[in-house]
């Protein structure tokens, strides 16, 4: 069958422009084989990375159809497949129309190189501000390795697999709005040493991860990584654990970021749901500590005030002692 590759090519401080080019594929054919062949039978400027072509390098990522994925894991068929779902579940199209285009784009959050190359120089930054390396500063170091149980090493197990592709790096929201967020790939990999039962540094690393929207905070949950990791690393997931490591050991004093997520669980644990109120004064306010952050409070509050939005009475919900007793059940692990 004929498919046309729709590729986003640029050069560095140019605008990006679509190239367009037919391909007589098989249905199981990769991306990857595809564009080797544009490039070998077509056009020899075409750049892009791939090394290994077997989901082992992770050179090869790039964004097919809108969704950062290693160009050597997806193939032509579940690609069209995938794009004809999308289409018949939307009202606006025409639901016979049969796709046979593949637009592929470079990774997000990163600068173009040349095409489909991207200077990766932020990714590696940020995982080097996580010291992705397992530390035994404060240990004697034995004359031989030390030794893991099966289950203190099955906890690295998944965090293991990644192979660094960028791929989560390239969706993150966070990452896109805040420089300062070190992003999926390095907070996997943090939690990977904060589980590693050799290091020796875990305190420290908590500290530094739980520092401003840097690190764990700065994460705005919205699973990105989760969907596109072709390793199943689970970014969010880490950061989750990270968070609760972090939780464990903090009081709701220490900082807003920590007020949010207890303030939060207590307030739906009274009442089923979030009385905003409250919720203001608690987190933003710290409990009537910080004047600056209630003052901030003030003009929204008069604006919902003025528009009848402000809710002057709180009215717990019915499922109440549901809602509380789910907390309660899944903080104590009996589930
Ligand atoms: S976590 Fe997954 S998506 Fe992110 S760099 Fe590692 S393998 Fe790639
Ligand atoms: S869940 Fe967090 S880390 Fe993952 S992509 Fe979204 S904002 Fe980024
Ligand atoms: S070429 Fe190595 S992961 Fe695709």
């Amino acid at each position: 069958m004929e498919v046309v590759f729709k590729i986003i090519r640029q050069q560095q401080n140019s605008h990006p422009v679509v190239q367009t080019y037919p391909l007589q594929v098989e249905p199981g054919n990769t991306i990857l084989d595809c564009l080797n062949r544009i490039k070998w039978e077509q056009d020899g400027t075409l750049a892009f990375r791939k090394n290994c072509r077997n989901t082992i390098c992770g050179s090869c990522a790039m964004r097919i159809n809108g969704r950062s994925a290693l160009a050597c894991k997806e193939n032509v068929g579940s690609e069209l497949a995938r794009l004809q779902k999308i289409s018949s579940s939307s009202l606006s199209t025409n639901h016979n129309h049969t796709i046979n285009e593949i637009t592929i784009a470079p990774l997000g959050n990163m600068p173009v190189i040349k095409d489909l190359v991207v200077d990766m120089s932020s990714f590696w930054d940020n995982l080097e501000a996580v010291a992705p390396y397992v530390s035994t500063a404060a240990r004697q170091v034995p004359e031989k390795e030390f030794l893991q149980t099966p289950q203190e090493r099955s906890l690295l197990d998944q965090t293991g697999n990644c192979i660094m592709c960028g791929a989560c790096y390239s969706e993150c929201n966070a990452r896109e709005v805040n420089s300062d967020f070190v992003g999926p790939h390095a907070l996997a990999k943090a939690y990977r040493m904060v589980a590693d039962s050799r290091d020796s540094n875990q305190e420290n690393r908590l500290e530094n991860y739980n520092e401003g929207t840097k690190g764990v905070w700065g994460c705005t949950r919205c699973f990105y990584c989760d969907s596109v990791c072709p390793m199943e690393v689970a970014p969010l997931e880490q950061i989750t654990k990270i968070k609760q490591e972090i939780l464990d050991r903090k009081k709701a004093s220490d900082s807003r970021s920590i007020r949010h997520r207890k303030v939060l669980v207590e307030l739906v644990k009274a009442g089923g749901w979030i009385d905003e109120r409250q919720f203001g004064i608690q987190v933003v306010g710290n409990y009537f500590r910080d004047l600056k952050g209630l003052l901030s409070l003030a003009p929204l509050g008069l604006r919902m005030l003025v528009r009848g939005k402000f809710p002057l009475s709180f009215e717990p919900s019915e499922g109440t002692q549901q809602v509380r007793s789910l907390i309660e059940s899944v903080k104590s692990g009996d589930w």
